[in-house]
């Protein structure tokens, strides 16, 4: 007797649909997990979701393999809406042999992501996954390889996003490494190279799952994850956010949204924002929550490196992303941490069409042996590097201290900086008044009567002629001083300007940045 073809189907997919079996489904949920389908429901535009290669099975006859062929093989590809805009998506299923990738699960991989490149449309990754499947051997390490090869030829051609809210360990970590944003879940999530138990035979710590390689560790300690979401849900949420600030790819001008708030609003409160003192610290967040479209930053790397700030916001509708010293965290200053976190977002900015906006108050680079001995002239390139290649439009509004070499880093003018515009409480030096006065003036200083005072008078001279924007402004260095409160609409109207903007480097097959 025949079967009916689509009595089958049903059969099949239905099959598919249960992945790995309910208890398997049951315990999923037990761990405060949601399965492979759901995260995807959640993701994406309601009953957009279309499934590639839910009939695709494992070809493995090893280790009793061949008894055991889930419709699906542990990952669900396909591609659907998020706002209205197309993407591609594959979501691991830790339900089935627990999520480990095959040769024909990196098969289905590989090709979501060629079809993601090929139409222009960014590749959403939800990892949950044992690595490699270990009843295959090296084929399931080829297939990663392979996965690998895929995400750097995409990278700054289409948006990669990864959620890892499940296992991610051994080289399986190079895959999200190598994407533009990581998202971790809290306490259901975690990424490392060696798990707990080689860390002890090797080293002999005693360090938990948690501890080596949870969502608050990479968002914190490593600088892994751009944020560690409380749970699933806000996690997927997060990355529809993220999206909203993105084009679909690198040939695309990012979105703009409705406006929803007002081009023009004066910002009286960053008139005070400045303490009298320039040693106090102010929050930079609290200047960019003023300037930027209400409600619109979206913060990356919150709490890794916070002497600098970075994050996507929108001005007038249109995405900007925001680089900004913060003086409440070790004074603003350049270290090694914040110049590489900084110097990777402005690259992402720039591979995706995305305008600079950078906020600068920085007293210069961290000094000491830590800090040199560890290479901060090589993570400090990193920085300058990057500002110096991006071709966005981009903008720089210097609210206090601009020294030294930190003063050219920041998005100056002489980088190409295309408007830069400095608060009346800036001071553009090559160092801060005493540090320099105590220099310049040493011996006049101690053969004075009254060295403190002579100090002091110095420090007063210098300041006047020094810390300051008016001589940098003189010299066109700065575009203009403006009042605090002019800022938003200064810069609305600057991007305004600027966002036909085309530069190009040199040709070259690629540059030799400092890494
Ligand atoms: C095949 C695997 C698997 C794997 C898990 N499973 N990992 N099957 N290959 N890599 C299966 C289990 O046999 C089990 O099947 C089911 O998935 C769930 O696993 P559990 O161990 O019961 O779950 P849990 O207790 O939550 O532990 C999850 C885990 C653990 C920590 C991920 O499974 C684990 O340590 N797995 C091995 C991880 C690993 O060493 N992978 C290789 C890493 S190296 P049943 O039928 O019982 O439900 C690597 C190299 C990549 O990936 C190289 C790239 C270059």
């Amino acid at each position: 007797m025949s079967v009916d073809p689509i009595a089958r189907l049903k059969d099949l997919r239905e099959r598919a649909t249960l992945g790995g079996g309910a208890q398997r489904i049951a315990d999923q949920h037990a761990k405060g997990k949601l399965t492979a389908r759901e995260r995807i429901e959640l993701l994406l535009d309601p009953g957009t979701f279309e499934e590639i290669g839910m009939l695709v099975t494992h070809r493995s006859t090893d280790f009793g393999l061949e008894a055991q062929r889930i419709p699906g093989d542990g990952v669900i590809t396909g591609y659907g809406l998020i706002e209205g805009r197309r993407v591609a998506v594959f979501s691991q299923d830790f339900t089935v042999f627990g999520g480990s990738l095959s040769e024909a699960h990196a098969e289905k991989i590989c090709r979501i992501m060629d079809h993601a490149v090929r139409l222009g449309v960014p590749i959403i990754g939800l990892n949950d996954s044992g690595g490699a499947r270990i009843q295959e051997g090296v084929v399931s390490l080829g297939g990663y390889a392979d996965i690998f090869l895929r995400n750097t030829m995409a990278s700054g051609v289409i948006p990669q996003i990864s959620a890892v809210l499940g296992p991610c360990a051994g080289g399986a970590v190079y895959s999200p490494a190598i994407t533009d944003l990581i998202f971790m879940v809290k306490g259901t999530s975690y990424m490392f190279v060696t798990g707990p138990n080689v860390v002890k035979t090797v080293t002999h710590e005693d360090v938990s799952f948690d501890q080596l390689g949870g969502a608050e560790t990479h968002a914190s300690k490593s600088g892994v994850a751009h944020r560690a979401f409380a749970n699933e849900a806000e996690c997927l949420d997060g990355i529809r956010a993220a999206l909203s600030y993105l084009p679909s790819n690198n040939l695309d001008e990012v979105p703009r949204q409705d406006r929803s708030d007002d081009a023009n609003r004066e910002c009286p409160e960053l008139d005070s924002i400045i303490p009298d003192n320039p040693n106090k610290p102010y929050d930079i967040k609290d200047v960019i929550g003023h300037v930027v479209d209400r409600d619109s930053f979206f913060e990356l790397h919150a709490d890794y490196a916070a002497n600098i700030v970075v994050g996507f916001a929108r001005l007038d509708g249109r995405s900007v992303g925001i680089v900004a010293n913060q003086p409440a965290v070790l004074a603003g200053v350049l270290d090694i941490n914040s110049s590489a976190k900084a110097a990777r977002f402005v690259r992402m900015c720039d591979a995706f069409n995305v305008p600079l906006v950078v906020f600068e108050d920085v007293p210069g680079f961290l000094p000491g042996t830590e800090q040199e001995w560890n290479g901060i002239i090589k993570h400090g390139a990193k920085l300058l590097y990057a500002f110096c290649e991006a071709t966005v439009p981009r903008l720089t509004v210097i609210t206090r201290k601009a020294y030294g070499g930190a003063y050219d880093v920041m998005n100056s003018k002489h980088i190409r900086g295309d408007m830069n515009f400095a608060w009346p409480t800036a001071e553009i030096a090559v160092m801060g008044p005493k540090g320099a006065v105590e220099i310049i003036f040493r011996k006049e200083i101690e053969q004075a009567p009254d060295p403190e005072k002579a100090l002091e008078r110095k420090v007063q001279e210098y300041k006047e002629k020094f810390a300051n924007p008016f001589t940098a402004a003189e010299r066109g260095y700065v575009d203009e001083v403006i009042v605090p409160r002019e800022t938003r609409r200064k810069l609305i109207r600057a991007l305004e300007f600027t966002h036909t903007k085309v530069d190009a480097n040199p040709k070259k097959k690629h540059g030799n940045i400092p890494l």
